[in-house]
C-alpha cells in the first residue's frame, strides 16, 4: 500500500497546474439565453464528470463557463482548457487537443494524463452541440 505524504499530491503537479486548481479560470454556468453549446461529458473509469457552457457569437466563442465533479487534475486542466478556447473560433478551438493544454500547464503526472481529455471532449461536444442547434435552426425545425 502506498504510504501518502503531506507533500505528494503538490510536488506532483507543475506549479502553474497547482495555480489553476487553485484559481480555476472560467468557473460557473449559463442560462438557456445565454448559452450556444452545452456538454455533460463523463470520464468512464473514474466516474469524474464535466459540465461545460460555450456563448458563441459568429465564429468566435465569446464566452465559457464550466463546473466540474472531478480531481484536481481534471480542474486545473478544464481550466486550463477553456482558457486557451476562450476567445478563438470554434474551428480553432476543435483543433485543441490535451497536449495543447498539458504543454500549456507546463506538464502533468502522467497518472494524471487521461484528466486532461475532460475539458476538451466537453469543448468539442458542446460546439457539436452548437453546430447540432443552427442546423435545426436553419431547417427550420426549431420553433
Ligand atoms: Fe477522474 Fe482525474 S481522476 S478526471
Amino acid at each position: 500500500m502506498h504510504a501518502t505524504t503531506q507533500s505528494d499530491p503538490v510536488d506532483n503537479y507543475t506549479p502553474k497546474a497547482i495555480e489553476h486548481f487553485l484559481n480555476p479560470r472560467n468557473i460557473g454556468e449559463m442560462t438557456p439565453e445565454e448559452c450556444s453549446g452545452f456538454a455533460l461529458v463523463e470520464d468512464d473509469d473514474c466516474g469524474d464528470q464535466m459540465m461545460l457552457w460555450i456563448r458563441v457569437e459568429g465564429e468566435r466563442i465569446e464566452d465559457i463557463r464550466f463546473k466540474s465533479f472531478g480531481c484536481p487534475g481534471a480542474i486545473a486542466t478544464c481550466s486550463m482548457a477553456t482558457d486557451l478556447a476562450k476567445g478563438k473560433t470554434i474551428q480553432a478551438a476543435l483543433d485543441l487537443t490535451d497536449d495543447d493544454v498539458i504543454d500549456a500547464l507546463g506538464g502533468i503526472p502522467d497518472q494524471k494524463r487521461h484528466c486532461s481529455l475532460l475539458g476538451i471532449r466537453a469543448i468539442h461536444l458542446a460546439i457539436h452541440d452548437l453546430l447540432m442547434r443552427r442546423l435545426i435552426q436553419e431547417s427550420g425545425n426549431g420553433e
